[in-house]
């Protein structure tokens, strides 16, 4: 039955990333907004979790100093990006996890050491932890931590190699957390990657010594420390 439901996880996954580059760019924006958001749903159903309802600053209770509201990171996002290699040594952690999709992907498809999420709204937390609950049965990577604090109060863990970001936050708020992790690099030399979806700061990454290894239309990986031996 587990088999049978990932199988199908698989599928959808894929079929999203043909739909939304075939079919779903050339609609008009109207019908483009409702067909994105039952595909969200759908795809959220066969998943077994809820992610795809966006959530607006009124909601959240910040603003646009503090970050952005919440929507959904792709599911192809960490497929298109990873491909398979990322090993038992890896920890990965999401900078604004919101309701936990990228979170989930990354523990249930990939055979991390640790996979954590950071979060400013705890009911975004709360969602996240029961969509992890209920999934918990088929994550290759359980040991899972959801923590719900501002990032420029979060002390990031000297083991962190894979970062994923969906364009959380910009300016002073996303410095910080570069810097954090550029500290981190000093204190423990690795190499880490980072997954940036609308990467609206990258001439600051780029300032700051972060190399461009890949580029897809929405998303560009960085890397940054260490080399990795070939
Ligand atoms: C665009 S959403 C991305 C959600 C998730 N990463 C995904 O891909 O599904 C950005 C998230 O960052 C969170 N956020 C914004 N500013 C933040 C901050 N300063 N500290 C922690 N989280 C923050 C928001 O609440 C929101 O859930």
């Amino acid at each position: 039955m587990i088999g049978l439901q990932n199988w199908l996880s698989q599928w959808f996954i894929k079929c999203e990333n043909w739909f939304v580059k075939y079919i779903l760019r050339f609609l008009p924006a109207g019908i483009y907004d409702k067909t994105r958001f039952l595909k969200q749903y759908l795809i959220d159903r066969i998943q077994r979790i809820d992610s795809a309802k966006d959530v607006g600053y009124d909601e959240l209770g910040f603003d646009a100093r503090t970050g952005s509201p919440y929507n959904p990171g792709s599911w192809w996002d960490l497929k298109a990006t990873l491909g398979d290699s990322v090993s038992t040594e890896d920890v990965f952690i999401d900078f604004g996890s919101g309701k936990g999709r990228m979170v989930c992907m990354a523990a249930r498809e990939y055979p991390f050491k640790r996979v954590i999420g950071v979060e400013i709204c705890e009911g975004l937390t709360a969602i996240a932890r029961r969509n992890i609950q209920k999934n918990l049965h088929r994550m290759r990577c359980k040991n899972i931590e959801l923590i719900t604090a501002n990032v420029v109060n979060y002390e990031v863990p000297d083991e962190i190699t894979v970062v994923y970001m969906f364009n959380p936050f910009f300016g002073d708020v996303f410095a910080n957390v570069i810097r954090k992790l550029l500290d981190s690099l000093s204190r423990r030399p690795r190499q880490l990657r980072l997954i940036y979806r609308i990467p609206t700061m990258h001439e600051f990454l780029v300032q700051n010594g972060f190399q461009v290894e890949t580029q897809l239309p929405d998303i560009t990986v960085y890397v940054a420390g260490l080399k990795q031996s070939s």
